[in-house]
């Protein structure tokens, strides 16, 4: 049986993108994109899952209470029978609720090297702090801001000429390359999580 991926977007969706071909190209063996859900109507992410065939959902979060809204969510990726959700760029904290109905079983890419800037526009807050390397993690979720065990990081050296612009480039390429490693490291279950270790059996 295929392992069945959700993906949660608010966004543009390359980390999806990257994922979807990743799966298309046999690097994520034995596994498919079951849903693609969106909090935004708006999301490119949307449109570019949809022009790959693939099952979309949005469900619009304005003014709503963060756990009523998760339990929405949380049923419809239940209804998507999904194995693993991947959060590409999804621009909300889950509940304790949403968190606790996926036991290790979320993860999260982020564009700086955690805990160093997390949050909003973290590529610029890694070129206003004047650090020289920056970077991208992917990490299991747990209820906090970019927290939880981290399983995979990849650095990226600040240049002088950097603008937020060129060094977010440089990152996305990066976490489009350790999302599908990490995605590949947690299907295949080869890893054990001892305290916020990850560590790789
Ligand atoms: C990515 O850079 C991702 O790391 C970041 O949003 C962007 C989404 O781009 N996520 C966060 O900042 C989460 N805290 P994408 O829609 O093209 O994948």
């Amino acid at each position: 049986m295929k392992k069945r991926i959700g993906v949660l977007l608010s966004g543009r969706g390359s980390n999806f993108e990257a994922l979807a071909d990743s799966i298309a190209a046999g690097r994520i063996s034995n596994a498919e994109i079951a849903l693609v859900l969106s909090n935004r109507e708006a999301a490119v992410g949307i449109e570019r899952a949809k022009a790959r065939g693939l099952v979309t959902k949005v469900i619009p979060s304005k003014g709503l209470e963060r756990e009523v809204y998760d339990r929405q969510v949380v049923a419809a990726l239940n209804e998507a029978k999904v194995d693993l959700i991947c959060l590409a760029g999804y621009m909300r904290l889950l509940s304790p609720y949403f968190v606790a109905a996926f036991p290790q079983k979320i993860l999260n890419i982020h564009p700086s090297l955690l805990p160093s800037f997390p949050g909003l526009e973290a590529q610029k807050q890694a070129l206003d702090y004047g650090v020289k390397f920056a970077g991208c993690t992917v990490h299991f979720v747990d209820e906090n801001l970019d927290a939880g065990p981290i399983i995979l990081q990849s650095i990226v050296p600040v240049e002088d000429a950097d603008t937020e612009e060129t060094l977010s480039a440089r990152i996305l390429k990066e976490e489009h390359k350790i999302y599908t490693e990490a995605v590949k490291i947690v299907l295949e279950g080869n890893f054990n999580i001892s305290g916020r270790r990850v560590v790789r059996s």
